[in-house]
């Protein structure tokens, strides 16, 4: 069966999970895999030399889990997780798949259909991330101790990525966003001819 697969990846706080929800809502036959839901139990994150537990890194997730939940959807799309109850069966099954790590798994490179990702700037995602309460809770100094650095590795470790990635700025508004990339999806849609 064809499918078509989206990427929405960006910095922490960036939107990606507000924007795959929106998204959700208004296309046909859509699930969402966050990658979020595959985060290791803590007493296995890596702890650095300042105490810092190491959460934003490859190593921290169950990304073998995630890719069978992956594969799951792809072998049997139209009927697993959570899909909104609009689809029929002449639509094309779509997946999202959101979360901060997405473009640096090699494994996934050939899946995307389109690829997004947001981006904030400092200020904006280091307020951003303080409204919020994380489990564990970010101790004090860890946005910019671990968090914002290992954002900027996977910045740098992206630049050799040869497919399109579209970039969305996360200072939009939510409803600007969504409006954004419905559109382009609507074109790359279809562009195939489904
Ligand atoms: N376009 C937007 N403009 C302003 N604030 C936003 C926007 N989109 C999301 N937010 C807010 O920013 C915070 C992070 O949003 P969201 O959870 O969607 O981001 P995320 O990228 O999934 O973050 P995480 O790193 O926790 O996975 C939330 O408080 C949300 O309400
Ligand atoms: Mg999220």
């Amino acid at each position: 069966m064809k499918t078509f697969i989206i990427g929405i990846s960006g910095v922490t706080n960036g939107g990606k999970t507000t924007l795959a929800k929106n998204l959700q809502k208004h296309l046909p036959n859509c699930c969402v895999i966050s990658q979020d839901d595959f985060f290791k139990p803590e007493s296995e994150i890596e702890i650095d030399e300042n105490g810092f537990l190491q959460y934003d890194v490859l190593e921290a997730l169950n990304m073998e889990k995630m890719m069978s939940t992956i594969s799951s959807w792809i072998e049997s799309p139209s009927h697993s997780l959570v899909s909104t109850d609009q689809g029929n069966a002449e639509e094309i099954p779509i997946l999202i798949i959101e979360g901060f790590l997405l473009f640096n798994y090699k494994p996934l490179d050939t899946i995307w259909n389109r690829s997004y990702f947001l981006t904030i700037p400092y200020e904006e995602c280091k307020k951003r991330r303080s409204t919020r309460v994380y489990k564990p809770p970010d101790p004090p100094g860890y946005f910019d101790g671990h968090v914002w650095p290992m954002y900027l590795k996977h910045r740098r470790e992206m630049e050799d990525i040869t497919w399109e990635i579209v970039y969305l700025d996360g200072t939009k508004s939510e409803e600007e966003l969504f409006s954004q990339v419905y559109e382009d999806l609507r074109q790359e849609l279809a562009k195939r001819k489904y």
